[in-house]
């Protein structure tokens, strides 16, 4: 652990003494460095890229790109050919997935170090319809065999992925490749599971499930295994709500599918299965080592829209997991397991999901967070309130939350430990319909259209305290236009970012920044931004990628070596308009007749070394 520097220090009196106050001043006299082009104080000596939004993707010079696995590429044994004008459910089931979101690396074999050969793993959150079919004229209106499609579409893939002489391959037909989609059967667990409300007809036991849905973000556990999760679940599923709890459905947005599926999969009709719903909006455990393994959905980490689930260690050995529940005025949250893992035996850690507290975060005006339990019994968490057992606060968790008073916070989307000094970083991608009145210390602007980023100190450096204190890390938008923009003062005019969404820290506790909303209008483009977190370059973020136009940037992890940089580009071509006969970009293929692909692309240095020095 590295102990805070004075620039640490002095920048968390700052943040909590005066921060609107300091961000005029720094943005007034100097809203850009001169020496743009620059390093300054950063670490990250790379030559920064220009913002740019065009149909292809851009990285910083010295760089080299290369595409590994794109959308219909073949992943399980016997997969056909991607063939953009014939696709069928049954060809969908064993390629890659759509829009590729979470990316993570999990070593082969199980246990070894850094080596050259790694299962990825890679979430497929939902479907662009008007850009995978021909002649669609809304998102909804579709045959049958088009949504079978597209839930074929839907879901995870694990490929094993190998380096060699000529960059990264995937291994094609390992043992391992594996396609989990909407069809795919899945466990439930913890508390919630077999509860009445996650009994359908096709499940009496409301233990079974088909499938997992918006899987956005994720995270992974000190034993191997995947954490999928599942996000906007409610804009699959149609039809009455009226047999659902007024309150869930309003709270969780449920009522008119995105998506059209309902006449197609009774389910997805609230009207004749109202506790489908129910049964998405959960975390789920995958093992990526254990191809016939069922997915396990883990009640005990509560349902709301998971963002992403990513684990820290307690000092004692228990497990931490930070969750962020993705919609504006939505909570931050943070589980921890009842007992610690065990690193010599992995098959004690099975079950270990099953068992722990769930916490949701208030974020105080002096600097300090609290995490507050969410257990049945205590506190307003009663059955007079509604809340007669754990199932129902996990299955209604941003009901019971609510009555805990956390802060509501701008839209919550990754949360992640930085490896060299233990803080937490919150990302807030944005949250418009914030009120003047309602901005609090933690949520400092109204009407926040780039968000922000959050840093926590666990007490004493330990994740399972229920307490820390906060400062912000930065403050998203345009220095000198956005009103309490505020980075670095060296901080470029390519250097400032907007709507951050997932992070990645490489080995020497850099964070990498993507964005899901950059201001397409000003010419910016999503990508992915790198800062320093401690010394003089804290917080000053410099440009390194530009995706292509309509598409956000997901999924950023390094490789242990730091070495290659891997990044999910997510729904190319998703501009207004944009269609599979006249896409605004053809991204990566560039073939007539061929439409945008989400992919995942391997970024390395020329001659190789390390990402950003
Ligand atoms: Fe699926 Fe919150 O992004
Ligand atoms: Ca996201
Ligand atoms: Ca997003």
């Amino acid at each position: 652990m590295t102990q805070p520097t004075l620039a640490d220090l002095i920048d968390l009196r700052l943040n909590r003494r005066g921060l609107i106050r300091g961000a005029v001043a720094l943005t007034a006299s100097s809203p850009f460095a001169t020496a743009a082009q620059e390093a300054g104080p950063s670490t990250l000596t790379f030559k920064e890229l220009a913002h740019t939004l065009n149909e292809q993707q851009h990285v910083a010079e010295g760089y080299d790109m290369q595409i590994l696995i794109r959308w219909g590429d073949p992943v399980v044994a016997g997969a056909p050919a991607f063939d953009p004008a014939n696709l069928s459910a049954a060809a969908q089931e064993k390629q890659f997935g759509y829009n590729n979101d979470y990316l993570g690396l999990h070593p082969l074999p199980y246990g070894s170090k850094a080596g050259d050969r790694f299962l990825l793993v890679a979430n497929h959150e939902y479907v662009n319809p008007r850009l995978m079919f021909a002649g669609l004229e809304t998102e909804r209106d579709k045959s049958r065999a088009q949504a079978e499609v597209e839930m074929a579409a839907i879901g995870g893939s694990v490929v094993e992925i190998a380096r060699g002489g000529s960059g990264w391959q995937v291994v094609a037909d390992s043992k391992y490749n594996r396609r989990i989609s909407v069809n795919t059967l899945i466990e439930i667990s913890g508390a919630a599971a077999g509860h009445e409300l996650m009994k359908t007809v096709a499940d009496p036991t409301g233990r079974k499930v088909l499938g997992t849905l918006n899987n956005c973000a994720g995270g992974s556990t000190p034993w191997g295994t995947w954490l999928t999760c599942e996000e906007n679940f409610n804009a699959f599923f149609g039809g009455d709500a009226a047999k659902l709890d007024p309150q869930v459905v309003k709270r969780y947005g449920l009522g008119r599918s995105q998506y059209g599926w309902e006449p197609h999969a009774e389910r997805f009709d609230m009207g004749k299965e109202p506790n489908e719903s129910n049964r998405f909006g959960w975390v789920v455990e995958i093992d990526p080592y254990e191809p016939e393994a069922a997915p396990v959905k883990r009640t005990a980490l509560g349902r709301v829209k998971h963002e992403g689930c990513t684990y820290a260690l307690a000092k004692d050995g228990r497990v931490v997991l930070y969750t962020g529940d993705d919609e504006r005025f939505e909570f931050v949250y943070k589980f921890v397991t009842a007992r610690p893992w065990n690193p010599t035996d992995r098959a004690a850690n099975k079950n270990l999901l099953d068992e722990g507290t769930l916490h949701v975060a208030r974020f105080d005006a002096d600097g300090k967070v609290e995490w507050l339990p969410l257990v049945q019994g205590q506190g307003p968490l009663t059955a007079e309130n509604g809340f007669a057992s754990q199932a129902d606060v996990l299955i209604k968790t941003r009901l019971a939350a609510s009555l805990l008073k956390p802060t509501p916070m701008d839209r919550p989307e990754d949360i992640e430990t930085n490896p060299v000094n233990g803080r937490v970083y919150v990302v807030l991608t944005n949250n418009g319909q914030r009120k003047p009145d309602q901005t609090d210390k933690a949520n400092p602007r109204a009407a926040n259209a780039h968000g922000h980023i959050l840093e926590i100190a666990p007490k004493d450096g330990d994740h399972a305290a229920t307490e820390g204190t906060w400062s912000i890390f930065l403050l998203a938008g345009k220095p000198g236009t956005d009103a309490g923009a505020r980075y670095h003062r060296a901080t470029s005019e390519q250097g400032w970012l907007s709507c951050p969404d997932n992070i990645a820290f490489d080995s020497k506790g850099r964070i990498w920044i993507v964005t899901d909303g950059a201001p397409a209008a000003a010419g910016v483009a999503d990508g992915v931004y790198g800062a320093d977190t401690m010394g003089h370059g804290r917080a000053l973020t410099r440009c390194f990628y530009q995706a292509p136009t309509g598409a956000e940037v997901c999924g950023p992890i390094f490789t242990p070596d730091d070495r290659t940089f891997f990044l999910a580009v997510q729904h190319p071509g998703e501009d207004k308009g944009s269609t599979f006969e006249k896409p605004s970009t053809r991204w990566p293929d560039f073939k007539d007749g061929v439409p945008p692909r989400p992919s995942v692309v391997a970024i390395t240095r020329k001659g190789g070394g390390t990402i950003g020095s």
